[in-house]
Parts: C-alpha cells; structure tokens; sequence
C-alpha cells in the first residue's frame, strides 16, 4: 500500500517509515517542509495530491509545557491541522490513522482508561489532541485513532536520551515519582500501527508497551539497563520527588496508564513489557 506519513521526521514518524518499507508498503514521509500545518489550504492540497491508500497523521505540537504559553499554535497544528489532514484524505476517499494521547484523560482514576472512557485534558496540549480527535472523527466517521504514550525512541528527543544524557554529565538525579503510567517504544507502536492498518480497522484504540511505572521507576530503568550496556554513567543517586517540588508550566495526569484490551485482541500476539523495549531501544543507541 501507499502510505503517506505526516510528521516524517519525529519520533515516531522515522520508526514507522523505516518499518513500513521494511514490510514491503511504500511510505512517502511528509515534513514541515512538504506540509506546514498552519497552512491549512496548502496541507490538504500536498496531501490530497499524493493519493495515498492510508496517511498516518504523527505530526502534533508534542511539547506539552510550551503548548500552555501558544495555545492558537497547538490547536491550529493539532485540531486545525488535523482536520485538514482528514478532509484531504476525505476528498478523495483514502483511510486515515490519526495519532493521539493519554493527555486527553485527566489521571484521576484509579485503573487503566478505556477508549470508551470520558476525556477531561489537563491542559492546551491534551485539550487540543483531544479536539484534534473529534474534529477528524467528524470529517472522517471511520477514521482509526490510535491513542498511545511515554513515547521514546531512538530517532529525536525524548526522557530516555535526557536522562542518559543527565546520568553521563551529574553525580545526583532527582525524578518524580507520583506520576504513573507506561513507557511505550516507537518500534512495537509502529508494529502495532501497521497490523491495525493492514486489517482496515477503524474506531479508537489504546496502545502502549506492558506494564506501568513511574518517571521515577523508568528512569532507575534506563540507568540500570544503561549501565549493564556500557553506557558512560556517572550518576550516584537516582531520588524519587513529588511533581510539586519539579513544578512545570502543564499540569500533568497523575495516572496515565491505557487500557489494551481491546488492542490485544486485536493484534493477536503479546505486547512486550516496557523494559524489555526500553533494553532493545538502548541497543540501538549503544554507543
Ligand atoms: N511523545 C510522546 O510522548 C507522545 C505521547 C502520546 C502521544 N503522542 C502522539 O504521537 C504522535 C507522534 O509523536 P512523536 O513523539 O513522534 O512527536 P515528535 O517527535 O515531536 O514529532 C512531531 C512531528 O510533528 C511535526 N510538526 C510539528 N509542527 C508541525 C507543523 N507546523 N507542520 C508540520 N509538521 C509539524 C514535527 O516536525 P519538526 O521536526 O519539523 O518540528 C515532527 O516531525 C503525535 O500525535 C503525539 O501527539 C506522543
């Protein structure tokens, strides 16, 4: 299939590109450079004129404490932008797979959010994906939304690289520990992704790796793991703390953790545990 990908060159963009040729489809990865998502018009007809079978629309504005001080920037890239995306796929009748998050939900349950769940963001990031998701839906009734988090991989920034980075350079860390949810690799998400599209699903999903963990418990994670693989690691002390002694400018949801059942089954085969992608991912690192 013909799979055009926004936000080609993010996280998770590079990974599913990668793996989408790996698997014999042809993936057209789309820039800011081929379709600015402030440029409304512009984006639906670049998208519209590649007439792909899928797009898998991974562009955002993904910086959640920045999103507070230009809200007009995040809605216009992650609900304006998305609706372009879906009404240029619209026009000419392909399928689209939008990319969204566990900020939409506000952390206050006790155990993990359904797709069926009640969103209730936290702040302009979430609110903005959240809006993001109903206006592609109303373009789109069966557009495929995929709903992941704790992203990391090898290909840009994310909490892996900063605290291998922080490890090397600092004696002592301090991470929160009040935050929980689920360290999700880009290679099993990509994986994932691509099953769903190859079966033309459609609706809501959650996905993310196995398990649940704290910022805290990860990043003990990364140095552990870090250290057996030969990383350079300075660190001494790993200390937990509470989000109210690290204050951002986004509140974020105290417990984040997704529902998978409905993605199992989906996928029929099982979702590896967030270490253990968190190891493969260092591999690819290893210096
Ligand atoms: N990161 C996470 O922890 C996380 C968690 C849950 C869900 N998600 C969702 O997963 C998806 C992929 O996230 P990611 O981590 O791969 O994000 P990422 O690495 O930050 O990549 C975002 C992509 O969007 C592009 N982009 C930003 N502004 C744009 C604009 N005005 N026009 C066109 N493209 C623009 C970026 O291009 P430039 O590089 O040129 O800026 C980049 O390619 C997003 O929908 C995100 O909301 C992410």
């Amino acid at each position: 299939m013909k799979v055009l990908v926004t936000g080609g060159d993010g996280q998770l963009g590079t990974e599913l590109c990668r793996r989408l040729e790996a698997v014999g489809h042809a993936a057209i990865a789309f820039t800011q450079k081929d379709a600015d998502f402030t440029q409304a018009d512009l984006l639906r007809a670049s998208i519209a004129a590649q007439r792909a079978d899928w797009v898998i629309n991974c562009a955002a504005h993904t910086q959640v404490d920045k999103a507070e001080s230009e809200p007009e920037l995040a809605f216009a890239i992650n609900r304006d932008g998305a609706r372009a995306v879906a009404e240029a796929v619209a026009s000419y009748g392909g399928r689209l797979l939008h990319l969204s998050t566990d900020f939409i939900f506000d952390g206050t349950q006790s155990h993990p959010y359904r797709e069926t769940d009640a969103p209730h963001p936290l702040g302009v990031y979430g609110q903005s994906k959240w809006e993001g998701e109903q206006a592609v839906c109303a373009v789109l009734p069966d557009a495929l939304i995929v709903r992941t988090a704790w992203v990391h991989g090898a290909h840009g920034h994310n909490f892996v690289k900063t605290m291998l980075r922080l490890a090397a350079e600092r004696d002592e860390l301090n991470v929160v520990d009040d935050q929980i949810g689920t360290p999700s690799w880009t290679g099993d998400i990509a994986a994932a992704l691509i099953t769903l599209m190859e079966q033309n699903a459609q609706g809501c999903y959650h996905f993310t790796n196995e398990g649940v963990a704290s910022w805290y418990d990860f990043a003990v994670a990364i140095i552990d793991e870090a250290r057996a693989l030969g990383f350079p690691i300075k660190v001494q002390r790993v200390n937990p703390i509470p989000s109210s002694a690290y204050p951002t400018p986004a509140r974020r949801p105290a417990y984040s953790v997704l529902d998978k059942t409905k993605i199992r089954a989906a996928l029929g085969r099982p979702i590896p545990h967030w270490r253990e992608s968190l190891v493969t991912m260092l591999r690819e690192l290893q210096p």
